[in-house]
């Protein structure tokens, strides 16, 4: 998604502003953009925007000399990536140029009466339209331009706005996330806090409705017109956490964290009290989340049914808000990034019908942690690969433990299942051991036009997160399916050779499970299967088996997913395709 940053002080903007870009390429972009106002009697505005990678701007553009400038990665919504479309805008004197973060959902009926007004508009992007509604509204004053500005616009923004006539930043905030760095005798702004943290880690997060006026000495924020204070927060993150300390991608860093993320979540929720828990009266349950998150939410359905026997409904934070929803007193909220814009006006929503809202997350400070009831952040550590894995893990650690807390667990189990979740960072260790076999099916992979994931009971939102990895990192078709659900329809597709895998835990469903792969190999599939290290007679039905430690069936997911996202990883990398940073994707979806 798009991403924001802005610099005000008095090094040379442009090196900064380039270095802060760079640290949000993780969030997905196609368009890359920068605007300094020049350190000369002009003061005019230099832009150098285009289709291109940050590398690219670094080198293509000018040497652009001045010390108040922004930048703007661009993730293409209305209008393909091109020059035109690229961020900063401008209006039509250059006298001031605007990024933009979220969408004008009123954009079209804006530049239908700025041009009557004779403003020449000339790209496709609902964010042109800031900078000529500034230009109109401008009498001298850019804070007061902005806010004129900002009263007309619908949707949701976060934009940073530079004037050639004024040597500060204005800022405002309407549902997209932005954050202003503070250090002496100078300010940074961005979307996203990596991209400022080798910087700063001295902060202030803006909430929806501020407006800010930035110079390298001041920050002044005002709401509703009334001069406002917002807290100054450190954020504990350091440059280690977001590069990638010798591996060849995020994504494998990533995937070798884990065994230290599900550890470093056991012990910080180990300390959650039963305020952090779900409520103990409540009679049904809803999580909303998106993507990776939503399987993270169904594996937590299953936990909570099974241990807890409280009926739980998970459903898509872009779902919520587009029909009508019956809530249960309590909604657990699960996003990594805190900042989905599904999810975050799904919680508005609930909120605003009296929903209480527990969040699970892993960034502090972020929207979802500051407008939940309750939260409860997961240790992953920033994620870079635009691929969820290592988030993925904490969540369900964070599930598991939510869950263990309730007062209706039985001792006995509670006792059992927390020693057996102590013993997971271990056998997640165990499973790097399978990486040169991995590497070989992924091979067999690399071939294949379509592949099939198959699981049963909690096993099955791993089958749906096994082929969300593949699709979007190796580029690869691939479905999720209850195993049960293939002899009714599916198996259609099933012919010689079509890789099939298969999750079979040692649980109730594993008969069933072995059925299934019986079906497949009867058609000719070459079958992939996950299973228990004790699992002495599924090497004769299938192809290929990956043996994982043994442990719960409950807490299988854990494992199966490692080796799911080892398989997705090789394949994207021997396909050569871009790993951490998909073609399409975002990190951070902000937009709905
Ligand atoms: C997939 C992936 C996405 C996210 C989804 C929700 O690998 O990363 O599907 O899981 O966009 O993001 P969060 O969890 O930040 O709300």
């Amino acid at each position: 998604m798009c991403g924001i940053v802005g610099y005000i002080g008095k090094r040379q903007a442009e090196p900064i502003l380039m270095d802060c870009l760079s640290r949000l390429e993780y969030r997905g972009y196609d368009s890359s953009g920068i605007a300094v106002r020049q350190n000369d009697n002009s003061n005019n505005i230099s832009v150098y925007k285009n289709a291109v990678r940050v590398e690219a701007l670094k080198e293509k553009s000018p040497h652009l000399n001045g010390n108040t400038g922004i930048a703007h990665t661009r993730w293409a919504t209305h209008g393909q990536p091109s020059l035109l479309n690229a961020h900063p805008h401008l209006d039509c004197s250059g006298r001031f140029a605007v990024v933009h973060n979220g969408i004008i959902t009123n954009y079209q009926e804006l530049k239908q009466q700025l041009i009557i007004e004779g403003h020449d508009i000339i790209s496709e992007t609902d964010t042109e339209v800031i900078p000529h509604l500034i230009e109109k509204y401008y009498k001298g004053n850019l804070e007061e331009a902005v806010k004129l500005a900002i009263t007309v616009l619908k949707g949701s923004y976060a934009i940073v706005v530079l004037c050639k006539d004024e040597p500060k930043l204005v800022v405002a905030k309407m549902g997209s996330p932005m954050v202003i760095g503070i250090s002496d005798c100078e300010k940074f702004i961005a979307s996203d806090t990596p991209a400022i943290i080798s910087y700063t880690n001295k902060v202030i997060y803006l909430e929806d409705g501020d407006v800010g006026v930035i110079t390298e000495n001041s920050i002044v924020i005002t709401k509703n017109g009334e001069e406002i204070r917002r807290e100054e927060k450190q954020v504990h993150m350091c440059k280690a956490d977001i590069q990638k300390n010798g591996y060849v991608h995020f994504m494998i860093k990533e995937i070798h964290e884990q065994p230290r993320v599900i550890r470093d979540t056991i012990v910080d929720n180990a300390l959650l009290t039963t305020k952090l828990t779900i409520g103990k009266d409540v009679q049904s349950l809803s999580i909303i989340a998106c993507g990776t998150s939503y399987y993270a939410g169904l594996i937590g359905e299953y936990v909570i049914e099974e241990l807890l026997g409280i009926p739980t409904n998970v459903s898509f934070g872009s779902e919520v808000n587009h029909r009508r929803m019956i809530f249960p007193n309590e909604v657990i909220v699960i996003t990594q990034s805190g900042e989905t814009a599904d999810v975050l006006t799904s919680m508005k929503t609930m909120q605003k019908a009296g929903v209480k809202t527990l969040a699970i997350t892993n960034v502090p400070g972020s929207t979802a942690s500051r407008i939940s009831d309750r939260t409860i952040y997961t240790k992953a550590g920033p994620e870079v690969s635009v691929a969820a894995t290592k988030s993925f893990i904490a969540q369900l650690i964070a599930l598991y433990q939510l869950t263990l807390l309730h007062p209706s667990m039985s001792p006995g189990l509670r006792e059992q299942l927390a020693a057996e979740l102590n013993t997971l960072p271990a056998k997640a260790e165990k499973l790097f051991d399978l990486e040169p076999r991995i590497m070989e099916c992924a091979r067999y992979l690399t071939q294949c036009t379509d592949v099939f994931f198959i699981g049963r009971g909690i096993n099955y939102p791993v089958a749906l997160e096994g082929s969300l990895k593949l699709k979007e990192i190796a580029y690869i078709h691939a479905e999720g399916y209850a195993a049960g659900e293939l002899k009714h329809g599916p198996l259609a597709l099933l012919c010689a050779g079509v890789p099939v895998i298969a999750i079979a835990a040692q649980d109730s469903n594993y008969e069933a499970m072995v059925t299934s792969i019986k079906e497949a190999k009867a058609r000719g599939a070459y079958v992939i299967a996950l299973a228990d290290e004790n699992d002495k007679t599924i090497d004769d039905s299938v192809d290929v088996v990956f043996k994982v430690p043994h442990t719960h069936f409950l807490l299988s997911p854990v494992l199966h997913t490692i080796v799911l996202q080892l398989l997705a990883y090789f394949t994207a990398k021997l396909r050569g395709c871009p790993i951490d940073f998909p073609r399409n994707l975002a990190k951070s979806v902000t937009v709905e």
